[in-house]
């Protein structure tokens, strides 16, 4: 008789920085964040199945994803979560990975962190291996710095380099609505390290205590105008002027109506929040179609759950 193979689907969802702090350079050389993320429904599919002897990838990806940027598989971290989670806690050695992706690549919106974050929680499950939520993000941290984050779903303040979380939503509060949103790409890649380096060339630092506030009280009230005040990125200044094609789009979005426009996270993606749904696309049919945009909505109370078994 043979195995019956079962495929579990995660949904795995990009992030965006609504406030970035920079509170200080660490022994480590990476950064001491205050970071407020969160989730949005603009997601990579990931697959899942257990079969072969072997952990196996494969990647596809919907128009405008340059695949091109993917890497071997010994940098994709995807591949490497599952490898992290053989190797530690002995899940399966054969598993197949199939990532179709939709996040753009290197985009500054988690999209390779939240392929690991997929892998971590799914293989969990589909493997038995009964891992609590603060293990996971503890292998997740060791990946990078963007997956503990995305491990624990929903709006979250991430200090440390990223490797601490909380969510801004305590479990069992009623759901609150999330922000309309426009993100667009300038089809350029920033490195994330490079964004560190030339950050604070001054040395000064970046705390913003209101706008953290702020962002928090946003979140929680569902308040877009308040959220678009409170928008703040230490990271900005530094690839606006290095990369002036993120700045061309950001003055664009803003042009466009923009309530309040922000780099994400390291870039080169741009966002820009909306009042509503034909508010956003009113402003992507402004940017035209030579440039990248997708109209999603944050999901400030969001899990990510593996769905399955889809196929028995
Ligand atoms: O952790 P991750 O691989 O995403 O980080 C990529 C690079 O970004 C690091 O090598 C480091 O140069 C920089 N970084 C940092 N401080 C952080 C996160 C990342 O300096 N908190």
């Amino acid at each position: 008789m043979s195995a019956i193979k079962r495929t579990y689907v995660v949904e795995a969802a990009a992030k965006i920085n609504l406030t970035l702090e920079i509170l200080g350079k660490r022994a480590d050389g990476y950064h001491e964040l205050r970071s407020v993320v969160t989730p949005v429904a603009l997601a990579d599919q990931i697959s899942l199945t257990l079969e072969g002897s072997e952990i196996a990838l494969t990647v596809s990806g919907n128009p405008g994803v340059d695949l091109t940027r993917i890497g071997s598989n010994e940098e994709n971290l995807a591949y490497r979560a599952a490898r992290l989670l053989q190797e530690r806690h002995g899940a399966a050695q054969g598993i197949r990975i199939d990532i179709l992706k939709r996040i753009p690549i290197g985009g500054g919106l988690g999209g390779g962190s939240a392929d690991a974050a997929a892998v971590l929680v799914g293989l969990n499950k589909i493997c038995g291996l009964g891992l609590s939520l603060d293990t996971l993000k503890l292998l997740g941290a060791e990946l990078g710095s963007d997956i503990p984050a995305l491990i624990m779903g929903g709006a979250v303040v991430m200090t440390g380099r990223g490797e601490h979380v909380a969510s801004i939503l305590p479990a069992g509060k009623k759901p609150v609505s999330g922000f309309w949103v426009v993100i667009a790409n300038p089809g350029i890649f920033v490195s994330t390290a490079h964004a560190y380096r030339i950050c604070n060339p001054t040395g000064g630092l970046t705390e913003r205590p209101d706008a953290y506030k702020n962002i928090i009280s946003s979140i929680r009230s569902g308040d877009v105008h308040s959220a678009a005040a409170a928008l703040f990125n230490g990271l900005e200044p530094g690839v606006f002027a290095a990369y002036p094609e993120t700045a061309r789009l950001a003055e664009r979005l803003q042009r466009a109506g923009g309530l309040g426009v922000l780099l994400s996270g390291s870039g080169a993606s741009v966002f820009a929040l909306v009042r509503d749904a034909s508010h956003g696309e009113a402003l992507r049919r402004d940017l035209g179609s030579g440039i990248w945009s997708v109209l999603t909505k944050t999901l400030p109370d969001g899990v990510m759950v593996a769905h399955g078994p889809l196929e028995p």
